[in-house]
């Protein structure tokens, strides 16, 4: 990635122990501004310290664009709203790894090859069998796709000539993999994927079908999760993408980059917050529907409870994300003519807390998560697999992360630094001088 054209003359100016540093600056596409100081060690003896990265860029990267403000979000320039109403999930996994929206001709083929590649390895399937009953799902999803790497170690030596068999293979088959685990979950046998389906409705159909009640699909269902996974298809730089790139610039595999991607998200604080919305809702409504004890919960700050749902590290107006799902959560609950008292649950709640100053000033508002377990929970999904559904989603977009990593000639093997607070030099002392 040739980045020279992103430099301005303007410099930064740092005083430290009576010198002065003058530290390049850079403006990207979309006029956001960053102090290289990718020389600043070398130069002045010091590092940065940055707890939780709030103000450090790792990368330049051309996939992903979003204003926290604004409360704007683009893949390679597209707005979230186009997409989430224009496409289907595989034209944005297809742009985000190849960074344009495919022809005619180039979906086809991408699409042919999500078919090709959708069956796992008998040897694989028999794998699930081994997991103990309730095993959770992101557990078993990050095992099975690190597993990948050992059942197709093909295109693993030269992963960007193929990229377009892998990223295809890997989200063809993740998908097997997460309705393979809730058949065997259920006990119920496995529903093999169908090549007369879309993407979405072949999940549905392997997720739900059985031979003494066949599946349905429903095209209100297959677009609401078609918007879901589009939505969550990438995000830059957060903890579960900045987990695979750290991982891959070590130069393992995509498989094994992905994996730990996967783990990543597994966290309440990260992808599992969808899981916690309902959680949460489910135990205001079970204890009669007092979502007002939990809003004062919310905001004491001797309570370490937090409405999950709320709040984003970078969108600090509001998350575009959010709108759109509320309004398929709406066609989804009024299509399948399920009356979800989460639901109302979940509105009370979010005009309470939009007009609440505790809120207002902490500028903490409704994120994706908010809405997504919901239509999760009325197609069916199981609370435990929602996290499940996250990484489905994010999939492409941890792929284009990888590509570009390995792509770019910038790469570094990521290696932070730390400031060493621990005790000082100090003389041994053997066993038996050791006190209690
Ligand atoms: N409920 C109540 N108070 C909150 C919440 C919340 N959900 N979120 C933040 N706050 C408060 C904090 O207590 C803090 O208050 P203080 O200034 O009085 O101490 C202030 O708002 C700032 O909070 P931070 O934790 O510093 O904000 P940060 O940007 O680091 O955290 C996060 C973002 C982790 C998402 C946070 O808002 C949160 O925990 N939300 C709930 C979990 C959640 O919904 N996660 C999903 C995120 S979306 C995703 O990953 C796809």
């Amino acid at each position: 990635m040739k980045l020279e054209k992103y430099y301005v003359p303007e410099k930064a100016e740092l005083k430290l122990d009576g010198k002065v540093y003058e530290l390049p600056v850079m403006v990207g596409e979309e006029g956001e501004k960053a102090i290289d100081i990718s020389r600043l060690r070398s130069m002045t003896g010091c590092i940065t310290l940055d707890y939780g990265y709030m103000n450090t860029g790792s990368c330049a990267s051309a996939i992903t664009y979003l204003d926290g403000d604004k409360g704007i979000l683009s893949y390679r320039g597209y707005s979230i709203e186009d997409l989430a109403e224009k496409c289907t999930f595989v034209e944005v996994a297809y742009l985000l790894v190849h960074g344009a929206l495919p022809t005619e001709t180039e979906l086809k083929g991408f699409s042919g090859m999500l078919n090709k590649y959708s069956l796992l390895h008998e040897d694989m399937v028999h794998f699930f069998d081994r997991f103990p009953p309730g095993s959770p799902p992101m557990s078993i999803l990050s095992s099975m796709v690190n597993a990948l790497a050992v059942f197709y170690p093909d295109m693993i030596s030269n992963p960007i000539e193929n990229i377009d068999k892998m990223s295809a293979r890997l989200i063809s088959k993740v998908r097997t993999i997460a309705a393979f685990s809730y058949k065997k979950a259920m006990g119920q046998p496995l529903v093999y994927p169908r090549h007369d389906y879309s993407y979405c409705a072949n999940f549905l159909n392997m997720m739900f079908h059985s031979s003494v009640d066949p599946y349905e699909v429903n095209p209100i269902v297959v677009d609401a999760l078609n918007k879901l996974l589009i939505l969550h298809g990438d995000h830059e730089q957060n903890c579960s993408t900045s987990t695979v790139r750290l991982v891959g610039s070590a130069h393992v595999n995509l498989y094994a980059s992905i994996s730990a991607g996967i783990s990543a998200l597994w966290g309440p604080l990260h992808g599992g917050a969808n899981q916690a919305v309902i959680e949460m809702l489910e135990r205001i409504h079970l204890e009669g529907g007092n979502y007002r004890k939990y809003i004062e919960k919310a905001k004491d700050a001797n309570d370490p409870f937090r409405l999950v749902g709320f709040g984003h590290r970078v969108y600090k107006n509001h998350d575009p994300r959010a709108r759109i799902i509320k309004k398929a959560c709406d066609d989804v609950l009024q299509a399948l003519k399920i009356e979800d008292p989460l639901l109302d649950l979940a509105k009370e709640i979010e005009e309470v807390a939009l007009t609440d100053s505790y809120f207002v000033e902490r500028r903490l508002y409704p994120n994706v998560d908010f809405y997504s377990g919901i239509i999760y929970k009325a197609i069916g999904i199981p609370t435990d697999m929602f996290t499940v559904m996250f990484a489905l989603g994010r999939l492409p977009g941890w792929i284009a992360h990888w590509k570009e990593m390995w792509d770019d000639d910038n790469w570094k093997i990521g290696r932070p630094r730390q400031i060493y607070v621990g005790p000082v030099a100090r003389p041994f002392v053997p066993m038996e001088e050791r006190s209690l």
